[in-house]
């Protein structure tokens, strides 16, 4: 494997750099104990429509500067979220869409958690808890023999701890340098202020 050399590496103004890790579970981990008074009910979104597709990702993801579905033309976007091996679920609170699980089992055999996102509100309740049980049984009823995920280290601090508990194990780390999606105008300049603009 290639790797850059040690030190420090400039990154040019305009974009960002994190460190992403992959975690897998080769069998299905027990449900961890969830709240049942939260009100929540999972929806399976069966053709998203673009706008609303980017408008719940760019909610939820604009504090993790989540950028790869905002920058995407409407056909590419649709293309996967129609493909019928990729399966968007909105989570729902009191009517409200509040959090997103997308899972994608077009690898045969496997399955990943390609968006898991709470809305800040609901976070630190036991809701990701909710959501993790729900997105382990509907992966783990199809015939899969592992399931993955990743994480970077622009999203929520406590994301890799939250899958490890999980039942995920880490088994891949790799350097992703990007365009920050704030001097593309797809966020706001002033999102993520934790990650200063350059
Ligand atoms: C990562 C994320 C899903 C974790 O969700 P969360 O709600 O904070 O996680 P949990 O469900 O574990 O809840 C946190 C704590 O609430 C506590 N809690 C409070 N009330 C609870 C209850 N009634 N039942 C269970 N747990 C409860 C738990 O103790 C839990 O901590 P523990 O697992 O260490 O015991 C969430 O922070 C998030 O969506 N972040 C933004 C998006 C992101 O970064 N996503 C991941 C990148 S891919």
């Amino acid at each position: 494997m290639s790797a850059p050399p040690d030190g420090y590496h400039p990154v040019p103004p305009g974009k960002l750099a994190s460190v992403v890790t992959s975690l897998e579970m080769l069998a299905p981990a027990p449900a961890r104990a969830e709240p049942s008074g939260l009100g929540l009910s999972l929806r399976r979104v069966a053709a998203p429509g673009a706008d609303w597709y980017r408008a719940l990702y760019a909610r939820l993801g604009r504090d993790w500067l989540w950028f790869a579905r905002l920058s995407m033309a409407d056909p590419a976007l649709l293309a996967i979220l129609h493909d019928p091996k990729v399966w968007v679920f909105a989570l729902e609170q009191d009517g409200a869409d509040v959090g997103l699980l997308e899972l994608d089992f077009r690898q045969q055999e496997e399955a990943e958690i390609v968006y898991f996102a709470l809305a800040a509100e609901l976070q630190g309740q036991g809701a990701g808890r909710w959501l993790m049980n729900r997105a382990l049984e509907i992966a783990w009823a199809e015939p899969i023999g592992r399931l993955w995920v990743h994480t970077c280290t622009l999203d929520h601090p406590a994301a890799l701890d939250f899958y490890r508990r999980s039942g995920f194990t880490p088994f891949r780390r790799q350097i992703e340098l990007a365009d920050d999606p704030r001097a593309t105008g797809a966020l706001p300049r002033d999102a993520a202020p934790r990650t200063p603009i350059l």
